[in-house]
């Protein structure tokens, strides 16, 4: 949520901070869209500018014309509102009363009300509704009495309760950016006569791909040669802390798609099989699977997409390693955290690996002794850093904020490493774990191929639905999750309400709602006869109540009586009916959003990494 990013540059090594401001920023804006602000140092006079309003960074770029500016230093926000409406006032960079303080910051203040008392009362003068508008009055306030701005930063920040990622900009230091970290993430990402922080990896990319990932309750600054990084009043060595990440520009760009989603989407067959090398050629799954084998109780969570991963995974553990896993949706895990024990292991799945609810429940299960596997796809993150082992994914930076191929290459690092389990536990031998193994080598191969039988289908069936306003999508066994899954997708994207059940559970409530013409999307993954039956049965009991029934899945299903339109995927053995599957699905969101003119990059209300509860 709210993507922020500074920059501080000896004019050597970049002429104008402006265009990275930019350029970064826009990189960021999948992490919030409601307002967009610059802050910055002109390069001709030295004084602090600050262009903001509401909307998206484009309209406030041009609105401003904020690249005609020249600056040295500055930061910039692009805003997921919490505090205060999304207009110009509440938008970032916010300052304090001199003009000479600016301050962008992702998180959530929780004490802001007391402070702006405090504040007030000492003569400041508010103009927004925000939490983080304290902060720059708070700077303001302490720099009467500290002679160097550092001490009045820290004792700023050890006035904030909360979640922070704070940079700072004062005009009387023009080259020096001061930032801190609680729960939000923050990088810093290393140059030469430039550094840069900022909320995530693809915003940096443009410049450097050295990065240090800060840890909590860590703070400093950065100058152009500089990096000072302080953690309790101490001074602490980053040098060794720097990682270069493996991402290139072109991975967090369109490359001629019109959209990150799309592009996602059509990356699956690549990144499936990046993830696949990476992991067979690593001790990651293994590592991680030996950790499973020596608990009592497995969990697995996460959020959204993450979790229906984890679902994926409690399937095949079950149908291969025979062992049970618990799965829960992070946000919920104080009903869970009580089971939480020196016995118990933890899956935490989460793509970005900073999602505020998984690592809530990851430090409360680590807390009680439980260990930690994550698995993610942003390196270093902080939930591979507090995990106590890492199994990650090769997706490369996911921009387009529905999650795509994050999700099947999660689906794919899981169910290795259920296999994996399965073997050490026994229940596959060592030849048939290499040819399981061998299948998924498939993977990708197998979603490329879905993705090119299925597209005409996929838009004859958008001109069917594009007009609905609800649609179920059923399944049984391995196509509950998957249609969990597809659900999610078509509802953030085309904001046409679409709800998955268990194809059984239909019966018990949803069933109500089927009129003539209610359109309902059947997954069918998993190939046995006995489950061809069931979701025959659910078919004619939609299809008697009027409904219009869509197929997805093994050829098998798309024969059933009582359906309407069907997308085959083959037949394909059980292993890989979610990369057949899945693309199809995220298609068919895809293009409902774009028929419908929705841009599927930035659905409304939504951010891609959410870091508040
Ligand atoms: O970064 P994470 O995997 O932890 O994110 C979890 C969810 O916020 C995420 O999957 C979200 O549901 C997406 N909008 C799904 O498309």
């Amino acid at each position: 949520m709210c993507g922020i990013v500074g920059i501080t540059a000896d004019h050597e090594a970049l002429a104008n901070a402006i265009d990275y401001l930019v350029n970064g920023l826009k990189r960021l804006e999948y992490r919030g869209y409601d307002s967009a602000g610059f802050g910055f140092i002109e390069c001709r006079t030295g004084r602090l500018i600050v262009l903001k309003d509401k909307g998206k960074i484009d309209e406030v770029v041009e609105k401003y014309n904020v690249t005609s500016y020249c600056g040295v230093a500055g930061i910039a926000h692009t805003r997921w509102a919490t505090h205060g409406a999304p207009n110009k006032a509440n938008a970032h960079p916010h300052v304090d009363c001199s003009g000479k303080v600016a301050v962008v910051h992702n998180g959530i203040i929780k004490n802001f009300v007391e402070l702006r008392e405090f504040l007030e009362e000492r003569g400041h003068v508010f103009k927004s509704d925000t939490d983080t508008e304290v902060i720059a009055h708070l700077f303001e306030e302490f720099l009467k009495t500290e002679r160097d701005p550092f001490e009045a930063f820290k004792k700023t920040i050890s006035m904030l309760e909360g979640a922070y990622a704070i940079v700072l900009l004062y005009a009387d230091q023009p080259l020096r950016l001061y930032f801190a970290r609680k729960v939000s993430p923050l990088i810093i990402g290393v140059g030469r006569g430039f550094n840069i922080v900022s909320s995530d990896i693809p915003s940096i990319l443009p410049l450097t791909r050295n990065i240090i990932a800060l840890r909590d309750d860590e703070y400093g600054y950065i100058e152009p040669y500089m990096v000072y990084i302080e953690y309790k009043g101490q001074k602490t060595s980053w040098r060794q802390r720097i990682t270069t990440v493996t991402w290139s520009v072109e991975d967090a760009e369109k490359a001629g798609y019109p959209h990150f989603m799309l592009k996602e989407i059509m990356e699956q067959p690549r990144v499936l099989y990046e993830t696949f090398t990476g992991l067979t050629s690593s001790n990651e799954v293994y590592d991680a699977a030996r950790l499973i084998n020596e608990a009592d109780y497995v969990f697995v969570t996460g959020a959204g997409t993450s979790y229906h991963a984890g679902l994926v995974f409690a399937y095949y553990m079950s149908r291969l390693a025979r062992t049970p896993v618990i799965p829960f949706i992070s946000s919920e895990y104080k009903s869970y955290e009580s089971l939480a024990s020196e016995k118990a292991v933890l899956i935490a799945v989460s793509q970005s690996g900073e999602t505020i609810d998984t690592l809530q429940a990851l430090r409360a299960f680590k807390a009680k002794g439980a260990r930690i596997i994550a698995v993610s796809n942003v390196i270093a993150s902080t939930i591979p850093r507090e995990s106590d082992s890492v199994v990650y994914t090769r997706a490369g930076p996911e921009i387009g904020v529905a999650a795509t191929k994050t999700f099947l290459t999660q689906v794919l690092a899981l169910t290795m490493m259920a296999m994996q389990l399965a073997n050490m536990r026994g229940y596959i031998s060592d030849g048939e774990y290499k040819d399981m193994v061998e299948l998924l080598s498939r993977a990708g191969r197998v979603a490329g191929e879905g993705i090119n039988a299925s597209t005409r289908e996929v838009e004859r069936l958008v001109d069917a639905l594009k007009k609905k306003h609800s649609i179920y999508v059923l399944g049984r066994g391995l196509g509950v999750p998957l249609a969990y899954e597809a659900a999610l997708k078509i509802k953030e994207v085309s904001y046409i309400h679409a709800e998955a059940y268990p194809a059984g559970e239909s019966k018990h409530g949803p069933i109500a709602l089927i009129e003539k013409g209610f359109p309902v999307i059947f997954v069918g993954a998993e190939p046995g006869e006995d489950y061809l039956e069931m979701i025959q049965g659910n078919i004619l009991e939609m299809k008697a109540r009027g409904a219009f029934t869509i197929v997805v899945g093994h050829d098998a299903y798309t024969k059933l009586e009582g359906v309407d339109y069907a997308i085959g995927i083959g037949e394909q053995p059980v292993i890989l009916a979610p990369y057949a599957i899945i693309p199809p699905l995220q298609l068919l969101a895809y293009k409902l959003a774009v028929s419908l003119g929705y841009d599927p990059d930035k659905p409304r209300n939504l951010a891609k990494t959410v870091t508040v509860e």
